[in-house]
This record gives C-alpha cells, sequence and structure tokens, in this order.
C-alpha cells in the first residue's frame, strides 16, 4: 500500500485556508497555489537521492551531496495542475514537465483523456502527477495508467486538497504510488465534488464559469 502524506505545515494550512476562501479572486487564488506547490515540492522531494561531489570552500576541500541529475519529471494533470508547476519549478529547476490533458465527464464522473506529452526519458525519471484535486480519483488512476502503460515505473501522486474516496481507489488500483496532500477532506457531494473543498479547482485558477 502506497503512503499518504499530509503536508500540514502551519504555513500549508493558512495558505491552504484562503484558497479555500469563495471571497478569494483568481489572482489571489493563483499565487497562493503556486506557494503551496513550492512548500509541498519541499517534503515530496524528502528522499531524492543524493551523490557527494567534491567542494572547494574558501578553507579547505570539502565533499558536499547534490541531487544526482536527470531525477524529476512533473506531469500536471490539465488543466489545473499546470498552476502548481511553476510553483514546483521554483525548488526543482532541472525537472522536466510532461502533460496529461483529462477532464472529468460532468455526467459520469469518468475521465476523459484528450492529450498526452512526455519527456522522452520520462521512463527514467521519477515522475510527480500534479492536480489540485483527487475528488473521486478517476481522473489520477487514469493518469497514472497513462504513465504506466507507457513504461513508467516510480510514480507519486501530489494534490492540495483530498477526499478518502479518491485516497482508497489511488491506494486500492496503484498500491506503489505514495501521495502526497494538504489536506484530507471529509466526503465527496452528490455531484463528486469534494466537502468542505475548494469548489473547481480549473474554473477557480482561470476565472472560467
Ligand atoms: C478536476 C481536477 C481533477 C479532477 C478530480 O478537473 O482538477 O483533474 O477534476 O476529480 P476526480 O478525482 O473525480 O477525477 P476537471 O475535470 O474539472 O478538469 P479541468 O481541470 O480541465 O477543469
Ligand atoms: N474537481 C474539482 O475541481 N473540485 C472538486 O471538488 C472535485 C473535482
Amino acid at each position: 500500500m502506497g503512503k499518504l502524506v499530509v503536508c500540514d505545515h502551519p504555513l500549508i494550512q493558512h495558505k491552504l485556508t484562503h484558497i479555500r476562501d469563495k471571497n478569494t479572486n483568481t489572482k489571489d487564488f493563483r499565487d497562493l497555489v503556486d506557494e503551496v506547490a513550492t512548500l509541498m515540492a519541499y517534503e515530496i522531494t524528502r528522499d531524492v537521492p543524493l551523490q557527494s561531489i567534491p567542494v572547494e570552500t574558501p578553507v579547505t576541500e570539502a565533499e558536499g551531496k547534490v541531487i544526482s541529475g536527470r531525477m524529476l519529471g512533473l506531469i500536471p494533470v490539465l488543466r489545473a495542475g499546470l498552476g502548481m508547476v511553476d510553483g514546483m519549478l521554483k525548488l526543482i529547476p532541472s525537472a522536466k514537465v510532461g502533460h496529461i490533458g483529462l477532464f472529468r465527464h460532468p455526467d459520469t464522473l469518468e475521465p476523459v483523456e484528450y492529450y498526452v506529452n512526455l519527456p522522452s526519458d520520462a521512463t527514467e525519471r521519477m515522475l510527480i502527477v500534479i492536480d489540485p484535486m483527487l475528488a473521486t480519483g478517476g481522473s489520477a488512476c487514469a493518469a497514472i495508467e497513462t504513465l504506466k502503460q507507457r513504461g513508467c515505473a516510480q510514480i507519486k501522486l501530489m494534490c492540495l486538497i483530498a477526499a478518502p474516496e479518491g485516497v482508497a481507489a489511488v491506494h486500492q488500483a496503484h498500491p506503489d504510488v505514495d501521495i502526497y496532500i494538504a489536506a484530507l477532506d471529509e466526503k465527496l457531494d452528490d455531484h463528486g465534488y469534494i466537502v468542505p473543498g475548494l469548489g473547481d479547482a480549473g474554473d477557480r485558477m482561470y476565472g472560467t464559469k
């Protein structure tokens, strides 16, 4: 079974409260999501392998640690996942970025895939699937399946808010995938929206609807 890591640092909780607030405007929503993504990047990269290199300080020669090259790939799920990419790249600028286009059909709630573009060396990287919302889990499971079908094996999932139903769905379908979230909410409503949640992440991020 994959891990569920709740990144509940006070800074993340503070910013997430403003993200949830229906009176937060589009620009502030985007800025806050960007900031939380940066803070979560710190936690999700905690176990990235290091290699030793020599370093000459002004005082002496020493051994330093650096992150091994070509390690990471970020895979935002369009649209809303895009809003977390720049925040993560601030801390891990050498990551490559692939894209998976999916939307949740409004009637069936089933994911509909419309676009996939991955780095050519995706199978050699640890991939982080990024999507602010893990509701039924259909979109996340489909995105992870898309990566696995193309030979990718090291996959993590990073979301802002998850419903218990979504966590259970990913754990069941992809027990090898660790999930990093900022908050575990109470439930889904009759339309598959997370309660209390933040509403429709894509619409709030891009000012649509
Ligand atoms: C939202 C969200 C996830 C999905 C979560 O995207 O960003 O991708 O719903 O729901 P699920 O866990 O039940 O699949 P949406 O389908 O609204 O597309 P958008 O980002 O293009 O608005
Ligand atoms: N997608 C969203 O954007 N929000 C939800 O609460 C559920 C799915």
